[in-house]
């Protein structure tokens, strides 16, 4: 029988902040599959839920500090990994913030300071994140980040976060030609809607849920184990031809006209 077998392998994952979050789901699936993880968490707060989420893990994690709107915070970051001799294999971005007096309402009424705030933690990071990685990064390697399908159409609500994802997926394809010379491999998970602690402020994501779960061709919502399976095969050799992608993983909803 043939499995995904991660041992040699570490993993770099962006996104905790409680046992719901997609980035933990990932790194759970990847530590199964044997993987060393580092994690790299925003705040005190995060670092003490992770220890406790992680308790029943067979080591101890890892864990450094990061806001990814810092600079120096991101240099550091990776400085410190490369004084410990350590290279990764995968790395995975899964952040995303915006006021949330702009996640909803008329989209002509956001501001400027909104506007670069989501684009700054929610675009930006992905590009500042793959340049610091880039040295520490193993040949064969692979990086995902995740999206929303928001980039694409309308989703009243969204509003700015569905701007920063157009974005976002722009510099997955040409973060994909840029490292592909590396054989770093780049691509994006569009998942569909999951209860997590940032889509519960965007205003309408009830409704979004629910047409997904009527309207897509499996009549049903997607579920944080299909994201974290779809990240495995991302991550791994199994998917080696593939990159610059943005897979979506949303019940088949994308594919829908009415
Ligand atoms: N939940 C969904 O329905 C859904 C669907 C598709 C895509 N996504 C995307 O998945 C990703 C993860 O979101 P989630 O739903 O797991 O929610 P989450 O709230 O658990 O994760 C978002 C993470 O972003 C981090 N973050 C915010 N600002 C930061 C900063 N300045 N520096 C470092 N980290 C920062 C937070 O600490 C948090 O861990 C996001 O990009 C989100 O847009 C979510």
């Amino acid at each position: 029988m043939y499995e995904i077998n991660l041992n040699t392998k570490t993993a770099l994952i962006f996104g905790f902040s409680n046992h719901r979050s997609i980035a933990w789901h990932t790194a759970n699936k990847l530590y199964l599959a044997g993987a060393t993880i580092i994690f790299s968490v925003y705040g005190e707060k995060m670092k003490k839920n992770l220890l406790k989420t992680t308790a029943d893990w067979n080591y101890t994690p890892e864990i450094i500090e990061c806001d990814v709107s810092s600079d120096d915070d991101i240099h550091s970051l990776f400085t410190k990994i490369e004084k410990s001799n350590q290279k990764i294999d995968m790395l995975v971005h899964s952040i995303a913030m915006a006021d949330k007096n702009e996640l909803g309402g008329d989209y002509l009424s956001l501001s400027r300071e909104g506007f670069k705030l989501a684009m700054d933690i929610s675009a930006y990071s992905f590009v500042a994140l793959c340049n610091g990685a880039r040295n520490i990064m193993n040949n064969d390697s692979s990086i995902i980040t995740y999206t929303f399908q928001a980039s694409e159409k309308v989703f009243p609500g969204y509003n700015v976060m569905g701007t920063a994802k157009a974005a976002l997926e722009h510099e997955v394809r040409q973060i994909a030609f840029t490292l592909g010379e590396s054989n770093i491999r780049v691509n994006a998970i569009s998942a569909g809607p999951l209860d997590t602690i940032s889509s519960r402020v965007i205003q309408g994501y009830k409704n979004m849920k629910s047409a997904a779960s009527e309207r897509s061709p499996l009549k049903r919502n997607i579920t944080l184990e299909e994201v974290a399976n779809s990240a495995l095969f991302l991550l791994s050799d199994m998917s080696s031809g593939i990159t610059g992608e943005t897979l979506h993983v949303d019940s088949g909803y994308n594919i829908m006209g009415i």
